[in-house]
């Protein structure tokens, strides 16, 4: 808990008297001044590198912003993170996603006095069993034949990590199997995977993280009934499983508690990938892959908790989104994958980042007094570059971005990989050096256009640069460079939500959609209650009830 309000704070304040002249740099300037910039401006750590020098910062930024974060406290919250305590304060839980990715002998965590690793452990010998016997065949449908296709069934935090990383890996997939996502209660969702798969030889996974979630829970018995039309009630324990903290509703859904895949109130649903959540990821890289991508975010976890602040990736980043945000004024950040197999990433930052700092009051209850979470949100390069950049160019807003590049390709087709990164690195420099008026005019005086057409094009064709951005590196797309990258991204926002005071581990904003469905869901079916609603609630729950009935 804090007792001064951040903008109270000497190290704000001591910001905002630096952002004054901050305003005045050109980051072009700044790197012809200073030949060493991308030298003292770049960090490494599990296998990662972030070139963080095209920002509008200097040393004394750097400096200012390490001691932001000193007097917020993040060192201390860091450590009441890592070892179990409840800062996950209106919920009352611990919050402990980095205890599912450590060894057991480095793990120190505990809640309520008791150490969580054998659990943990144990739950990653259940998950290796089966997976194992899934991959060899040894587990089969009700007819005898193997399993060739997965069904996750799960939303939020219970799909978005698996989806993405089972695309991101797949390189390591196993030939004889796929993995589906069903999340979208609208049915076209299920349908279509349904369309695809085979009741003889498909596996589906529920999870859910309460097992009482509308839209999973209606989807899971859905697929159940499709099953049921070709299998009989016995051969449901062949091809569902479930994964989730709630076992007397797992239970009472039908799924032998066998086949239940437990994880804890202690791992929240954004931060659920290393836990049994993972389980599709298992079942298609193997568990030795998937434990590298643990081992990926054990290391960067060790470099998050062990490396001085000044050279820790995840403060580094997140302070200068605080900069950009806070400072700045940015309202969003675009996060640019050049990889075509990391195209969920975005999404899956979109939840992590703001479910997560979504917030506008402190761990004291009163108002944050500044803006919090940027909108996240982007799409791979180089296909963003022909649809948005322009904006970002160009537009009114500046728009900090984070480019994320992979040295090695796994596909072998020559050129395609020099000409994704020169892509990727030429917008970066374009978004810094801008294009001056001086240097349009000598292109358009080349190329012989007249001093009246000249004059017209000018400022179309000038733009200012100065635009931030950071580039991430990954060597390869590989299990534990690709966890050493989700868990950075953890570790970002835990740190910005520690600046910002708030509590980055509950979602209360999204349950009152939650309650306000279930309402009308019961108006669609049988009466409505226009006493409970607005004149256009009313309206649209007319129009679904005639169409209905139409
Ligand atoms: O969107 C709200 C939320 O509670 C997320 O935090 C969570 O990841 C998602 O719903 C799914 O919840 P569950 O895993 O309990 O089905």
């Amino acid at each position: 808990m804090h007792t001064t309000a951040l903008t109270d704070t000497a190290a704000f304040k001591a910001l905002q008297h630096h952002h004054a002249k901050a305003v005045t740099w050109h980051m072009r300037e700044l790197f012809a001044q200073q030949p060493d910039r991308f030298e003292r401006m770049h960090v490494r750590a599990a296998g990662l590198l972030l070139d963080y020098s095209k920002n509008r910062i200097e040393s004394e930024t750097l400096a200012l912003l390490m001691s932001l974060a000193r007097e917020r406290g993040v060192e201390a919250l860091r450590e009441a993170m890592f070892r179990g305590e409840k800062i996950n304060f209106t919920e009352h839980r611990a919050v402990l996603h980095t205890a599912l990715r450590a060894p057991a002998q480095a793990c120190d965590a505990q809640v309520d006095g008791q150490p969580v690793s054998q659990e943990v452990h144990a739950v990653l010998d259940h998950i290796r069993d089966f997976s194992e016997r899934v991959r060899s065949g040894a587990w089969r449908g009700y007819t005898g034949r193997e399993i060739t296709d997965i069904v996750n069934i799960g939303i939020g935090g219970s799909f978005l990590g698996p989806q993405m990383v089972c695309t991101a890996l797949r390189n390591y997939r196993h030939a004889r199997l796929t993995t589906h996502f069903v999340s979208n209660v609208d049915g076209h969702d299920l349908d279509e995977v349904l369309s695809r798969v085979d009741p003889e030889t498909t596996l589906f996974i529920v999870a859910s993280k309460t097992f009482t979630t509308q839209e999973t829970m209606l989807n899971a018995k859905s697929a159940r009934a499709w099953f049921l039309r070709h299998g009989q009630q016995a051969d449901l324990a062949r091809h569902f499983v479930a994964v989730s903290t709630n076992a007397a509703e797992v239970e009472s859904f039908g799924i032998d508690p066998d086949n239940m895949f437990p994880f804890w109130d202690w791992v929240g649903g954004r931060y659920s990938v290393w836990s049994a959540i993972g389980l599709p990821i298992a079942l298609l890289i193997g568990f030795e892959h998937f434990s590298a991508f643990l081992a990926g975010a054990h290391a960067m976890d060790r470099h998050f908790r062990d490396a001085p602040l000044e050279a820790n990736m995840p403060v580094i980043q997140a302070l200068i989104g605080i900069w950009n945000r806070n400072f700045f004024n940015s309202e969003s950040l675009s996060v640019a994958p050049y990889h075509q197999w990391l195209r969920y990433f975005p999404a899956y930052l979109q939840q992590l980042d703001m479910e997560s700092n979504g917030k506008r009051i402190t761990r004291d209850g009163t108002p944050v007094g500044v803006a919090t979470c940027p909108f996240i949100w982007g799409d791979v390069g180089t296909n963003g570059q022909h649809a948005f950049f322009q904006l970002l160019h160009q537009g009114t807003n500046v728009t900090p971005i984070d480019f994320i590049a992979v040295l090695k390709p796994s596909h072998g087709i020559d050129e395609h990989q020099d000409v994704l990164l020169a892509n990727c690195f030429a917008q970066s420099e374009a978004f810094m050096r801008g294009k001056q008026a001086d240097e349009v005019r000598a292109d358009l005086e080349r190329q012989g256009v007249d001093a009246a057409e000249l004059a017209a094009l000018l400022p179309h064709k000038t733009f200012d640069g100065n635009r931030p951005s950071n580039t991430l590196l990954l060597p390869e797309l590989s299990p534990h460079a690709l966890g050493a990258m989700i868990a950075l991204y953890e570790h970002k926002t835990f740190v910005q939500g520690a600046i910002w005071g708030i509590n980055s581990f509950d979602q209360w904003g999204v349950e009152l959609g939650k309650v306000l469905a279930k309402t009308i869901h019961g108006e669609l079916r049988s009466e409505p209650n226009p006493a409970l609603h607005d004149a256009s609630t009313n309206a649209l729950i007319a129009l679904a009830r005639q169409a209905r009935q139409a």
